[in-house]
């Protein structure tokens, strides 16, 4: 026990502005908390003053307890008003801090974004099914049987090599990554009725170096027509119609000679592109023919009775020419923003 202190006027009223001074100035609850043990607790002058009141005589002991009581009375009172204070200012801030804005939009959703690439072959589908034609798919692990051998490569023919396949193990399965849509001319004509009229798009692989124009796995749609009466200028009428819808008005196409063993005759197609960025110009585009009488015996199709005309063009191609892509890099890489330029089409 500590040493009995004299209880006068003075030295409870000392301690009561020291109690009261230590009160005002807490800020927040720890210190609260230290004022109580060092101006409330039992250690503290207030009460080592009320334990002083055993050594007051007893005349003194009425008033000295009235002194000592009401100096403890007020700080007591003081000390309740502050921790209230104090308790609710604690509580307003946790409140604002922890608020939650319902209505707020949350910070990392992100609309996701189709690919151009996707947008655009839907696209030009949507443009031949305004002409009444379907929309086929085939696989991309194809027979080699649809994606030469119907198609009129011979074993040996160096058109084979044409394309830079990649061949699927084991060999004896005959399985390639399809190297072009063609081979769903095939499937058309094998599973539909007469007349056919079909597009194709899809993925398509070989073996050929990633760079600014070129890409191992890159789209192409595929387009084929047979019915009675066929001939190059529907071919001509279709494309022509094809190219101005995709790029407007003053676009058209040039068909040039070549060879591919499909379609004869043959021919590269290419694009007049009033608005490319450096300037009006012929774009090679794809490849396109009346369908080889080959193909139609191939599917069972008399090419006495009918005839047909079939094209194909690369997507990715069209993607660098319609919107301005200069590398191809931003087509494959994954990077959304890429996609984003494009609209958040979902
Ligand atoms: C063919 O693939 C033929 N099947 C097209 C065809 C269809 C002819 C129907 C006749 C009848 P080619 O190999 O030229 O043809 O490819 C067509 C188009 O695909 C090219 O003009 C080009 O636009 C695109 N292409 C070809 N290789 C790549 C590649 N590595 N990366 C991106 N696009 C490519
Ligand atoms: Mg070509």
């Amino acid at each position: 026990m500590s040493e009995p202190i004299e209880i006068s006027e003075q030295s409870v009223g000392q301690a009561v502005e020291v109690a009261l001074a230590a009160i005002a100035a807490a800020q927040d609850s720890t210190q609260l908390k230290a004022v109580r043990s060092a101006h409330l607790a039992e250690s503290s002058a207030l009460a080592r003053l009320n334990a002083s009141m055993r050594t007051v005589p007893n005349e003194q002991k009425a008033a000295a307890g009235k002194l000592v009581g009401q100096a403890r009375a007020r700080v007591n009172q003081a000390f309740s008003a502050r921790e209230a204070e104090i308790v609710e200012a604690e509580d307003a801030r946790r409140l604002a801090e922890e608020a939650v804005d319902v209505t707020a939009l949350a910070s990392r959703w992100r609309p996701g974004a189709r690919h151009p690439l996707n947008l655009l072959q839907e696209r030009i589908a949507d443009v031949f099914v305004g002409m009444g034609w379907e929309v086929a798919e085939g696989p991309e692990l194809e027979s080699e049987w649809y994606n030469f051998d119907a198609l009129n490569f011979d074993e040996d023919h160096p058109a084979r090599a044409m394309q830079d396949t990649f061949f699927v193990e084991p060999a004896d399965a005959h399985l390639v990554l399809r190297t072009h849509t063609s081979p769903v001319q095939l499937r058309a004509l094998l599973a539909g009725e007469l007349p056919v009229y079909r597009v194709a798009p899809g993925r398509v692989y070989r073996t050929d170096e990633l760079d600014a124009t070129h890409t191992p796995v890159f789209h192409q749609i595929e387009g084929i027509a047979v019915d009675k009466g066929l001939t190059m200028a529907h071919l001509r009428g279709t494309l022509d119609h094809f190219v101005k819808a995709m790029f407007g008005d003053e676009a058209t196409v040039r068909l040039r000679p070549n060879y591919f063993p499909f379609t004869e005759p043959s021919a590269e197609l290419d694009l007049w592109h009033p608005t490319f960025s450096q300037g009006p110009r012929w774009i090679e585009w794809g490849g396109c023919g009346m369908v080889n009488p080959n193909v139609l015996r191939s599917a069972g199709i008399d090419p006495d009775e009918y005839s047909g005309f079939a094209f194909g063009v690369g997507v990715e191609r069209a993607l660098m020419f319609r919107n301005d892509v200069k590398d191809m890099h931003d087509m494959v890489e994954g990077d959304i923003r890429f996609s984003q330029q494009f609209g958040m089409v979902v």
